[in-house]
C-alpha cells in the first residue's frame, strides 16, 4: 500500500490528440492507475490541457481565432477522445482554466527570485517592426547554428534536436508576417540551472538523497539526462507574448512579459491537484500529494519531454526550498518516458492527413481492442507503430480467438450441459500442468505493470489464455460428457469448475487493459462474479483461483471481441493512402 500521484503530459490545446499520443503518455498511465487502485494503493491521476505558449498563440492567430474560443474547442475535443478510450482522470482541467494556476505559477517564480535562482538581464531579441512585437520561439524560422538545417525554429531545431538560442539563428524570418526581424533590447529572466544543480539536483537524480531513493530511470531517460547534467546552462523562463501567465506584480513595469510555457505548464500538475482538492472540499489536501514525502510522483511523458521533466521541472521544485509553508515539494519518483508511436511506417501528422480519424475509428472498432493493441505494441524501448494489419491480428488472433473464444466455449458448454450453473468439482484437475502454466503467466502480469512493461504484461495475459485453451482442449469435456463412466463425468464437471474460476480471475487480470470487456465478462459470469471485481487479488504462481461454490448461476455468454474482416482492413489502408495523396 502506497500513495501515488500520477500525471500524463499536459497536451497542447491546439490540435487533436492522436493514437501516437495515447500510446505514449496517456493509455499506459491509465492502465497503471487502474492497476495501482486494484492493488489497494491510494492514487490521484491528474491531467489537463496546456494552454499557453507559442504553440497555441501562433496557431490561433494563423486561424484568426480568439484564444479562448480556440482553446475551448480543442480542450473539449481532447477530453472527448480520452473518454472514448476509457482514460479516466481524477481531474482534467487546463492551465488557463484552472483557478489556482496563475497564482501558483507566479508564486513559483517569486520564490525562485527570492532565493536568487532567477536573474534578469537585458538582451537582444528578434523584433518584427512590421507587427510591432517580439518574435519568440516558433514565431521565427532560420538556419540552425549547429547543423545548418534551414527550417530551424527559434527555440529548437527539428532536424538535430538542439536547443537554440534564437539570437544565434541564421537569416531569420518572421512567421507571422514574413518580414526580416531586427535585434532589439528586451529584459528577460533566467533560471539558474547550474546553481540549482549544486543544491542537490544530482543527489536526487542519482538516488543519493535517501528521501528519494527511486533512481532506476529508464535507459532512454538516463541517457538523455546524464548528457544534459554535464553541461547545464541558464534557461530563459519569460517571453514577450500577448497570452500567458503574467509575471507577478511588482517585478517589472514593462508590458507584455509572461512566463515561458514550459515554466508554467508543469506547475499545472500542482495547480490542478489544488483544483481537485478544492472540489473535494479541502483545498489543503493538495499538500498530501505534493508535500508528503511518502507520496510517489510519477510522470508519464513522450521522449521529447524528458529534459523538462527530469531537469527543468525538478530544478524548479528543488529551488522552492521551504517556501511552501516550510515544507519541500516532491520531486519525481518515476518518469516512464516512452519513445514515439508511428502510423504505418510514417509519423502521425494531421497536416499531411496521416492519422486515424478518431470519430470514425470508434464507430467501427472497440476502444478495448485499440487499448490492447496499443499496449502490446507500446513504444517502450524504441519507436513502434500502428498498422491496420497488426491491429487486425491483435483483435482477431489474440483477443477474439484466444481470450474471447475461451470464455465463450466454456460458458456455452456450461449453459448447454449444466444449465448455466457451476457444476460441483472433486478437484481432480487441480495441479494440471496447463493450469500451472496459466498461474505462472498471470502471476507475471502485475509485476510487469508495476514496472511499466506493458508489452510484457499484455503478452503474459495472453500466454495465460493460451494455457487455458490448452487445458480445455486436452481435457476435451465434450467427449467426457458423453462417457458412461462416473470418473469421466466427474472430471468433466471439475474441468468446467476450473475454467469458470479462471474466467473470473481473467475478468480482474483484464480489467486494467480492457475495462469495458472485463466488466462484460463479469456480467457473463453472473453470480460467480457478483463479488468485488475491483480487487486484483493474490492469485499467483502457487495459488490458483479458489474453488467456486457449486450451483451458482452464470449469466449469458456473449461476444467479447468482434472479428475484423480482411476487407475492412484493406479499405482502411486505402482510405489512409487516398487521404494523404489528396493532400500531397
Ligand atoms: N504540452 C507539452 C507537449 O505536448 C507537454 C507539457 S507537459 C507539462 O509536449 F509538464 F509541461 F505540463
Ligand atoms: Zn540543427
Amino acid at each position: 500500500m502506497a500513495q501515488f500521484l500520477v500525471t500524463s503530459a499536459l497536451p497542447y490545446a491546439n490540435g487533436p490528440i492522436h493514437f501516437g499520443h495515447v500510446a505514449g503518455a496517456y493509455l499506459p498511465a491509465d492502465v497503471y492507475v487502474r492497476y495501482l487502485r486494484m492493488t489497494g494503493n491510494d492514487v490521484l491521476y491528474v491531467c489537463g490541457t496546456d494552454e499557453y505558449g507559442v504553440a497555441i498563440t501562433l496557431k490561433a492567430e494563423q486561424e484568426g481565432s480568439d484564444y479562448r474560443e480556440y482553446l475551448d474547442k480543442w480542450h473539449n475535443e481532447i477530453r472527448a477522445l480520452f473518454d472514448r478510450f476509457g482514460i479516466h482522470f481524477d481531474i482534467f482541467s487546463g492551465t488557463s482554466r484552472c483557478p489556482h494556476h496563475e497564482k501558483t505559477a507566479q508564486a513559483f517564480f517569486a520564490h525562485l527570485l527570492e532565493q536568487k535562482l532567477v536573474q534578469d538581464r537585458v538582451e537582444k531579441q528578434w523584433f518584427s517592426e512590421e507587427s510591432g512585437r517580439f518574435l519568440p520561439d516558433r514565431y521565427l524560422q532560420g538556419t540552425c547554428p549547429d547543423c545548418g538545417h534551414e527550417k530551424a525554429r527559434g527555440d529548437e531545431c527539428p532536424a538535430c534536436g538542439t536547443w537554440i538560442d534564437a539570437s544565434q539563428l541564421g537569416n531569420p524570418t518572421s512567421l507571422i508576417d514574413g518580414s526580416k526581424p531586427i535585434l532589439k533590447d528586451t529584459r528577460h529572466w533566467y533560471l539558474d540551472l547550474p546553481k540549482i544543480q549544486e543544491l542537490g539536483l544530482e543527489d536526487w537524480y542519482t538516488g543519493k538523497d535517501s528521501s528519494r531513493p527511486h533512481a532506476d530511470w529508464k535507459p532512454n531517460v538516463h541517457g538523455h539526462v546524464k548528457a544534459m547534467l554535464k553541461d547545464l546552462q541558464e534557461r530563459p523562463i519569460t517571453r514577450d507574448l500577448p497570452w500567458g501567465v503574467p509575471l507577478p506584480d511588482g517585478i517589472t513595469d514593462e508590458e507584455g512579459k509572461v512566463l515561458y510555457v514550459w515554466f508554467d505548464a508543469p506547475i499545472g500538475y500542482i495547480s490542478q491537484t489544488m483544483e481537485w482538492a478544492e472540489k473535494q472540499g479541502n483545498l489543503e489536501a493538495w499538500r498530501d500529494w505534493w508535500q508528503n514525502p511518502d507520496c510517489r510522483v510519477v510522470h508519464f511523458i513522450g521522449k521529447d519531454n524528458i529534459a523538462f521533466h527530469m531537469v527543468v521541472f525538478p530544478s524548479m521544485l528543488l529551488g522552492q526550498g521551504d517556501s511552501w509553508d516550510g515544507k519541500p515539494l516532491n520531486l519525481p519518483w518515476s518518469v516512464p518516458a516512452n519513445e514515439f508511436y508511428n502510423l504505418q511506417g510514417r509519423k502521425f501528422s494531421t497536416s499531411e492527413n496521416w492519422y486515424l480519424d478518431n470519430e470514425k475509428f470508434f464507430e467501427n472498432y472497440s476502444a478495448d481492442a485499440a487499448r490492447f493493441h496499443l499496449l502490446i505494441t507500446a513504444p517502450e524501448t524504441s519507436d513502434s507503430e500502428f498498422t491496420w494489419e497488426g491491429f487486425q491480428t491483435t483483435n482477431n488472433s489474440l483477443l477474439a480467438d484466444k481470450l474471447g473464444n475461451f470464455a465463450s466455449r466454456v460458458l456455452k458448454f456450461n449453459a448447454k450441459r449444466y444449465d448455466a450453473m457451476v457444476p460441483s468439482s472433486n478437484g481432480c484437475c487441480d495441479g494440471d500442468q496447463a493450469l500451472k502454466d496459466a498461474d505462472r503467466a498471470w502471476a507475471a502480469v502485475g509485476p510487469h505493470l508495476e514496472k511499466n512493461e506493458y508489452r510484457k504484461a499484455s503478452q503474459s495475459l495472453m500466454a495465460g489464455c493460451d494455457s487455458l485453451n490448452q487445458f480445455f482442449d486436452s481435457r476435451a469435456p465434450w467427449k467426457l460428457i458423453k462417457s458412461e463412466n462416473k470418473a469421466d463425468l466427474e472430471e468433466c464437471s471439475a474441468v468446467l469448475e476450473r475454467c469458470i474460476a479462471y474466467l473470473e480471475l481473467l475478468s480482474r487480470r483484464l480489467a486494467p487493459f480492457c475495462p469495458t470487456s472485463a466488466q462484460k465478462l463479469r456480467d457473463m459470469l453472473g453470480d460467480v462474479a457478483s463479488g468485488d471485481g475491483s480487487l486484483w487479488g493474490e492469485e499467483g504462481v502457487d495459488s490458483p483461483p479458489a474453488k467456486i461454490s457449486p450451483g451458482l448461476a452464470l449469466g449469458e455468454a456473449g461476444v467479447l471481441f468482434k472479428k475484423i474482416e480482411d476487407q475492412e482492413v484493406q479499405n482502411e489502408i486505402e482510405n489512409l493512402l487516398n487521404a494523404s495523396q489528396l493532400k500531397a
